[in-house]
């Protein structure tokens, strides 16, 4: 018999359902582990009122239907599933739970989330002609429960399930197991991981122009269409148009000539006024989570970058009491911030020397940070990133400047700089807002999910007014004619709020 694991190991994960769904997700559940061909049986053991799996080689594992760890604390109709591993082989254990991961939403959880969507639930309404009906779509959208909501209303829309395909971007999110399950499960959508992006897109072209039809990328980091273009350039005529809806895949289609529209989201009012704040906020608040027992009020803090985010990082950073500093390499964003009254300098090393911050929050797109300035960090300081992936901090310069590399897990990475201080990169320099959480809430990136729709919608009916390249203009006029933030203003304006409106 291989080596055996240190028993038992246990997964819990909680769901919202009423008692039925919770019983008949249990039992699918039961269902999809019996048919991993590690499992010699699957029986329903009364006494312990839970299922017994009986592995070939004589491992043992369990699935059981309990209630939440403390049903107080816990939402109404929580349920909780409880697998656990209790006899086989590390590579066993695994693969059960990997099939326990993979556990799609319930109605209740979904019918929650379409609740706090209400822009983006209700989109086919506005469309009741299926506008996306003879388009395929590409998506590289972060996993999270509000982007089911978003797939809703693409399917509802018109795009056929076997024309869509799902990039997972294989962050840590709350729940990216959770989506990635329901994708497949329930719509019998292609997923794929983004180290498999490459075969991802020439699968989905193959399956999507095999039906005669084109498609539009909707994407969030610039993933697709430099991958195109560069690799596969005698492919990107599938595409016909291309949604972004984050400044960093601008940044990596910049030098590229596209040969489609770009719907940029990313640069639109509608993102840089309205959710830039809410993405400051819930980085820092996220930031605050994985550090309950530090103090930072009155403490130093540095933001790299005063564009969008950083400029509401570092305000949200003087809400929570910091003393904030500002670093930007283009002069004129430097005087901005100096005229808030931030303290600012033109280099960024004196600045980290006199300012001494605990807190360095990177939002500048791309590689800001290294071990030349982080060894002039106090003792104990931590380097925070708003940035996709992990390029804001020179994560390699880190480690070859260490003599000791730690894996703090959910905290991140500690780095014990050569004849400098310790520091820790906090989430492992992935963007903090999505660092097992779900960023902004689902109410406030509603707008914005919409609003990717509303660009697939303009592009797949080849909106005259987008053309080749960037359409910034466009994109905010269009946006601002399908309504989406009116209907916004009605929702969360003075009128909702009982003011005079
Ligand atoms: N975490 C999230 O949810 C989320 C959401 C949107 C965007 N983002 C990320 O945030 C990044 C910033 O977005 P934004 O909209 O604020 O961009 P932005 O272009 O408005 O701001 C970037 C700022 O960085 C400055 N800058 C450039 N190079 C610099 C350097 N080497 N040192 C110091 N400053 C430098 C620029 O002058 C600019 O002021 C994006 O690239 C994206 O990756 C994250």
């Amino acid at each position: 018999m291989p080596a055996s694991v240190k028993p038992p190991l246990v997964h819990a994960v909680d769901i919202i359902a009423t008692p039925d769904e919770a019983s008949h997700l249990a039992g699918e559940l039961a269902t999809r582990l019996a048919v991993n061909p590690d499992v010699q049986s699957m029986d329903w053991d009364e006494a312990t009122a839970s299922w017994r799996c009986v592995l070939v080689d004589g491992g043992r594992g369990r699935l059981t239907l309990a209630a939440p760890a403390d049903p107080a604390a816990a939402a109404a109709n929580t349920h909780r599933l409880v697998t656990t591993f209790e006899q086989g082989s590390p590579a066993e254990a695994e693969a059960f739970f990997a099939a326990a991961r993979h556990l799609p939403f319930t109605d209740t959880e979904v019918a929650a989330a379409v609740a706090e969507l209400p822009l983006t639930s209700r989109l086919a309404d506005r469309w009741p002609d299926k506008p996306l009906a003879s388009t395929g779509v590409l998506l590289t959208i972060h996993h999270m429960r509000d982007f089911l909501v978003l797939v809703d209303s693409l399917l509802a829309l018109g795009v056929d399930p076997a024309h869509m395909t799902v990039i997972d971007k294989e962050y840590p999110y709350a729940h990216t197991h959770r989506v990635d399950a329901h994708l497949v499960q329930r719509h019998g959508i292609a997923v794929w991981r983004y180290r498999d992006l490459r075969e991802g897109i020439e699968d989905h072209i193959e399956r999507v122009a095999a039906a005669g039809k084109q498609s539009v990328v909707m994407d969030d980091g610039g993933y697709v269409m430099p991958t195109v273009l560069r690799e596969l350039p005698e492919q990107a005529g599938h595409f016909t148009g291309l949604v972004e809806q984050t400044t960093s895949g601008i940044r990596k289609v910049e030098g590229l000539e596209l040969p489609l529209p770009l719907f940029s989201v990313a640069e639109s009012d509608m993102k840089g006024m309205i959710e830039s704040y809410g993405i400051a906020d819930a980085a820092i608040r996220n930031t605050l989570r994985l550090l309950p027992d530090e103090k930072l009020e009155g403490q130093a803090a540095l933001v790299l970058g005063f564009g969008r985010i950083g400029h509401e990082v570092a305000r949200v950073l003087e809400m929570r009491r910091m003393r904030v500093a500002v670093f930007d390499s283009d002069i004129t964003r430097l005087v901005a911030a100096h005229e808030e009254g931030f303290l600012t300098g033109r280099s960024l090393d004196q600045l980290v020397r006199t300012h001494r911050p605990r807190l360095v929050v990177g939002c500048v797109g791309s590689r800001s940070f290294g071990a030349r300035e982080a060894r002039l960090l106090p003792d104990r300081s931590f380097l925070v990133s708003t940035t996709s992936r992990n390029f804001e901090f020179d994560l390699d310069e880190l480690r070859a400047g260490s003599t000791q590399v730690t894996d703090r897990g959910v905290l991140g990475t500690g780095y014990q700089l050569t004849g400098g201080p310790e520091i820790v990169v906090l989430g492992h320099g992935m963007p903090i807002n999505f660092h097992y959480a779900e960023s902004l809430s689902n109410r406030y990136v509603d707008l914005v999910l919409a609003g990717l729709a509303v660009g697939a919608v303009a592009l797949a009916r080849a909106d005259a007014r987008l053309r080749p390249g960037h359409n910034v203009a466009a994109t905010n006029l269009i946006l601002a004619e399908a309504g989406i933030v009116d209907d916004y203003y009605r929702l969360y304006g003075p009128a909702a709020g009982g003011g005079r409106g």
